[in-house]
């Protein structure tokens, strides 16, 4: 790793990203330059990106966060172009912040043009594509794609991704790219362990025969980090939790989770500026986690085309903030190695290029 005098080079530290959600990836000049040849070809009525997100905007909350898609983006990304651009610039945006294995997750969606299938599919070639463009197995960046179900969705939908993420995995190398189901979406929807309903699904994902990766958000509001949801999440088997922000007063759940030895996602920037952690960055669990044997934490985006920081400004500001030596960043950004969801050889690729 390049060393800048004492300072340490963020932007090379080679990195894993495992929280990262496709849609919420996408920079505003991205956005703004689909809309432009959108508005150019007069394919569009929407406002430009740039006004309705204006750079360094970046204090959305849960209330105003989940509409920014399902009102906006999502009508701005509805055709295979602007979608393969959209997906084509995150990689790019990702690469050039030194990431070296990206798990992008999105939730299958019809657009208008594109069944839900159809959008995975274009997804997945355009994923191809730039590998390809980069030397395939060669790329300085693997990137794997994991299917969401929305807490919104009903059981119907669910069962449809993860009957998605069977037939394309059994397709062949290409789309052995769906690497995992999530469970996401606003976190104030199905309240008290209402996610219950999607058992028959996400409970079957991470066994045989579909042996998928499982991650699923929790207790990222109140709302979603109750005992009942929690337990029902660790009867689906998933190998890492989202956020996990909820559980300060719950120390049963607390040492639960610790003795499982699961992967905790953790994403400081998206939680200090949507206002979902008290005392800002110091105040942010990840101080807590650190001191915990068991879990093995990875820091993760989640939307940096809305909250705008980096994978190499969260490491950074761990740093920062908790007083890391250069050899305690190092060590943490090993620690997701062996929770990627991308197979044993994945794994020893990035033992070799960070474990140096
Ligand atoms: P997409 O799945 O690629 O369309 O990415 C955007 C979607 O991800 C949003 O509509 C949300 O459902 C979900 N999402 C993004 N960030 C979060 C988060 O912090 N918590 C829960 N869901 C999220
Ligand atoms: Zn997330």
């Amino acid at each position: 790793m390049r060393a800048q005098g004492n300072a340490m080079d963020y932007v090379a530290l080679p990195k894993i990203e495992l929280h990262a959600h496709l849609t919420g990836s996408v920079s505003r000049r991205t956005l703004h330059e689909i809309w432009l040849r959108k508005k150019e070809a007069g394919e569009t009525d929407l406002e430009d990106p740039l006004v309705v997100m204006p750079e360094g905007k970046h204090d959305y909350n849960l209330k105003t966060f989940f509409p920014l898609f399902s009102s906006y983006i999502y009508n701005l990304l509805t055709d295979e172009e602007s979608i393969r651009h959209a997906v084509t610039s995150v990689l790019d945006e990702f690469l050039a912040d030194g990431v070296v294995y990206l798990e992008l997750r999105t939730t299958p969606r019809a657009t208008g043009c594109l069944s839900a299938e159809a959008y995975v599919r274009v997804l997945l070639d355009a994923m191809g594509a730039w590998e390809s463009h980069y030397g395939g197995d060669d790329a300085p960046l693997h990137a794997r794609l994991i299917l969401s179900v929305d807490r919104r969705h009903d059981l119907a939908t669910a069962e449809s991704i993860l009957a998605l993420a069977a037939r394309l995995r059994s397709e062949g190398h290409q789309q052995q790219r769906v690497v995992g189901l999530d469970l996401c979406g606003d976190p104030t929807a199905r309240p008290d362990g209402g996610v219950a309903l999607f058992t028959p699904v996400l409970g079957a994902a991470a066994r045989d025969p579909h042996g998928l990766g499982l991650t699923v958000h929790f207790a990222e509001a109140e709302a979603s980090g109750s005992r009942a949801e929690l337990d029902t999440l660790l009867g689906w088997r998933p190998g890492r939790l989202g956020h996990v922000i909820w559980v300060r007063e719950d120390e049963e759940a607390r040492r639960e989770i610790a003795r499982r030895g699961l992967c905790l996602e953790l994403c400081l920037s998206c939680n200090v500026q949507a206002g979902m952690v008290r005392g800002g960055f110091e105040g942010h669990h990840f101080g807590y986690w650190r001191g915990v044997d068991g879990p093995r934490l990875s820091l993760g985006t989640d939307d940096v085309g809305v909250f705008g920081s980096p994978l190499s400004n969260e490491y950074r500001l761990v740093a920062q903030h908790f007083k890391l030596d250069r050899d305690q960043i190092c060590a943490l950004a090993q620690q997701a190695i062996d929770s990627i969801f991308g197979g044993e050889a994945e794994k020893q690729r990035l033992r070799d290029i960070m474990w140096t």
